[in-house]
């Protein structure tokens, strides 16, 4: 009789990932900290190695305090002016390496560390890959005096389309940047980079959760048959 072993649980095919990007660490390189739980196991899984990296850039308040908990150093964005690679995880993930990020609220953070990046290295379970972006509700961090003008224009792109401010604890959630965030449902997202452009230059717009212009290089998929690598 053959037994077969029970499938990995969602949380155990982020920890494989996790584990799985440190062979993408530069030993000697600052590294690019995302947010998330995903993220948390690749921090888990980087104090492993941490003598042989000065730090790490963090993309929010959350990775910092991790990353300071466990003996990892943190660096200032403003001290570096570029990194070998930031590892990440996200929402969605399309075939071109296209994302959604911001589920976590860090969105803006990320692209900011994104962008100081050779390389993004995305970190996932296979729930996240998508054909099309948009079943995630779409993260955008806003302005608060510009929040109800911006989710107007978004709800005049579809009849389906809503957003609404994300709250916390009865109030709307306060971003590290002191800003809100909007969240957008009923979005097909066919033409990320177009889409990113335009949003990001309506105002009161801080940042928009599609990472079309830093799209993942690579990702590192958690699947039912180990980690798959699918490069860009
Ligand atoms: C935070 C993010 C995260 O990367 C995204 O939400 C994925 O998180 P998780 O690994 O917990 O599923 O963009 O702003």
């Amino acid at each position: 009789m053959t037994t077969s072993a029970a499938p990995l649980s969602q949380d155990e095919l982020k920890t494989l990932v996790g584990q799985a990007a440190l062979k993408y660490v530069v030993a000697g390189e600052i590294v690019g900290v995302g947010t998330g739980s995903t993220v948390n196991k690749f921090i888990d899984a980087l104090a492993t190695i941490k003598d042989q990296i000065p730090g790490a850039v963090s993309s929010s308040v959350a990775s910092t305090e991790r990353l300071k908990a466990l003996g990892i150093k943190v660096f200032d964005a403003n001290e570096v002016t570029s990194l070998a690679v930031y590892i990440d995880g996200a929402d969605e993930i399309d075939g071109k390496g296209h994302m959604v990020k911001g589920g976590g609220a860090a969105l803006t953070r990320e692209k900011i560390v994104a962008a100081l990046a050779q390389r993004f290295v995305c970190i996932a379970d296979e729930s996240k890959r998508v054909p099309v972006l948009g079943n995630f509700p779409l993260p955008v961090e806003v302005i608060p005096m510009a929040a109800a003008q911006i989710a107007r224009r978004f709800e005049a792109m579809g009849a389906d389309v809503t957003a609404q401010i994300r709250m916390k604890d009865g109030a709307p959630l306060v971003t590290d940047n002191g800003q809100h965030i909007l969240d957008v449902r009923g979005l097909k997202i066919a033409e990320p980079l177009a889409f990113e452009s335009e949003v990001n230059q309506w105002p009161g717009v801080v940042t928009v959760g599609v990472f079309a212009h830093q799209k993942a290089a690579v990702c590192l998929l958690g699947t039912a048959q180990g980690v798959q690598t699918l490069e860009y």
